[in-house]
C-alpha cells in the first residue's frame, strides 16, 4: 500500500500491473497477458478483440457470465449439450450447430477441467472460427504438459476470491502474440492509442494497482495453495468412493488437474435428493455450493432460444440437477474435512422418504 502510494501511480498500467503481468507469464508459461478488473470484462473484450458478430456456440452449464458475456456483445449465444465424463461442451455435438452466422465457439473449462481442446481446434479451422476459452477456473491447470491457457485464440481467466488465485476481484486475458496483447489493452482503456486518438469504443476493464499487489503476493503462495488443494480432493474421493448414490466427478485422464472445486453427483441411488441433502449440509454450517445449477439456458432471458430447449440439452440438465461442489480451500482442517464426510456417510444411511 505505501510503495503504491508513493508511487502516485494508483492504476492504469502502474508498477505492480507491468510486475503481475510479467509474473504471470512466467508462471502459467503463456506469452502475454492482459490483467483486467474482472473476468466478466475480460470475456466481453476477447469477444471485442476478435471481432466476434453473429451467434456463438457456448455451454449452458457454467456460470451465467459465460452467456452474458455474448449479449453484452451483443451475440446470439448457440447453446450445446455438454459430454457426461467432462461436463465440457462436447465436441461431438459442436458442429451440427454450425451455421452461416457462426463466427466462433466459447467453451469453457468447468471446474479446470480440460476441452477436447483438440477436437475443438480441428472443428474450428474447418469451418474458420474463432475460439475464445473461458477459462475463469483454468488458472495453472495443464493439459499435455504445457498450459492448458495457450490453446484456443483466447483464454480468459478469472481472479475473483472465489478462484484458486485471486487479486480479490480480477481478471486476465491470456493471447499468444504481442498484436492481439495490444489491441486487447486499448480496448480495456476506453479504446485510446494515445493522448488523443480512440481506436473503439473500449471499456474500462483495467485492473487497479492494489488488485495487481494482491496477485503478486498471493502467487508466491500458489505451491502450497496446490499442494493442499490435491490432498484434500484425494482425502475426499478415497471416503467418498464407498458411499452409494455420491459419485466424484473424474479427474483429467492424462493429469494436470488444479483441483480448483470438488464437484460431486448425487444419483437416485442416494437416499435423499441433491437438495435435501445441500440443505441439510448448509443447517450444519457446512456452504457446499449447487455449480451450475439452474442452467444459464433456463435462465429467463436464454430460455426462450430454441437451443435452450430442455431435449435439446438432456446432458446438462441431468448434471444440473446432480451437481453439488464440496468446500475445498488451502485452510480447510483435517478435522472440518472430516465432519463434512461423516455428514455425507451419515445422510447416505438416512431412510428414503
Ligand atoms: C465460468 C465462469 N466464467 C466467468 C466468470 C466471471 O468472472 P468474474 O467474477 O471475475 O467476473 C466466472 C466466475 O465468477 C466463472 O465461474
Amino acid at each position: 500500500m505505501e510503495k503504491i502510494w508513493e508511487s502516485k501511480v494508483l492504476t492504469n498500467g502502474g508498477v505492480f500491473h507491468q510486475q503481475l503481468e510479467q509474473a504471470l507469464c512466467e508462471y502459467l508459461d503463456v506469452p502475454y497477458i492482459s490483467l483486467f478488473s474482472n473476468g466478466t470484462l475480460g470475456l466481453i473484450t476477447a469477444l471485442q478483440a476478435l471481432r466476434v458478430t453473429g451467434e456463438v456456440i457456448t455451454t449452458p452449464y457454467s456460470f451465467v457470465a459465460t452467456a452474458h458475456a455474448l449479449l453484452w456483445n451483443g451475440n446470439a449465444p448457440v447453446f450445446v449439450d455438454i459430454s457426461p465424463d467432462t461436463l465440457n461442451l462436447d465436441p461431438d455435438k459442436i458442429e451440427a450447430a454450425i451455421t452461416p452466422r457462426t463466427t466462433a465457439i466459447m467453451p469453457v473449462h468447468c471446474y479446470g477441467n480440460p476441452c477436447n481442446v483438440d477436437a475443438i481446434e480441428r472443428i474450428a479451422d474447418k469451418y474458420n472460427i474463432k475460439v475464445i476459452y473461458d477459462a475463469a477456473h483454468a488458472f495453472g491447470a495443464k493439459y499435455q504438459g504445457g498450459s492448458l491457457l495457450n490453446h484456443g485464440d483466447l483464454s480468459v481467466l478469472s481472479f475473483h476470491a472465489t478462484k484458486v488465485f485471486n487479486t480479490f476481484e480480477g481478471g486476465a486475458i491470456v493471447c499468444q502474440d504481442l498484436k492481439t496483447k495490444q489491441r486487447i489493452d486499448r480496448l480495456k482503456n476506453f479504446g485510446f492509442v494515445d493522448e488523443v486518438t480512440v481506436m473503439a469504443p473500449g471499456i474500462n476493464g483495467k485492473m487497479s494497482e492494489i488488485n495487481a499487489a494482491m496477485g503478486l503476493v498471493q502467487l508466491k503462495h500458489m505451491p502450497y495453495v496446490f499442494q493442499r488443494r490435491m490432498e484434500i480432493d484425494a482425502t475426499y474421493r478415497k471416503a467418498l468412493a464407498g458411499i452409494s448414490g455420491i459419485d466424484c466427478v473424474q479427474l483429467p485422464e492424462q493429469g494436470g488437474a488444479n483441483y480448483a472445486y470438488f464437484p460431486i453427483r448425487v444419483s437416485r441411488d442416494f437416499p435423499i435428493s441433491r437438495d435435501a441433502l445441500y440443505e441439510k449440509l448448509k443447517s450444519e454450517g457446512i456452504y457446499a455450493r449447487r455449480y451450475f445449477y439452474p442452467l444459464i439456458s433456463s435462465f429467463p432471458m436464454y430460455r426462450g432460444l430454441s437451443s435452450a430447449q430442455v431435449s435439446h440439452l438432456p446432458v446438462a440438465n441431468r448434471v444440473a440437477d446432480e451437481i453439488i461442489c464440496l468446500p475445498i480451500y488451502p485452510s480447510l482442517r483435517e478435522d472440518e474435512q472430516n465432519r463434512i464426510i461423516q455428514m455425507l456417510d451419515a445422510a447416505s444411511h438416512l431412510n428414503h422418504f
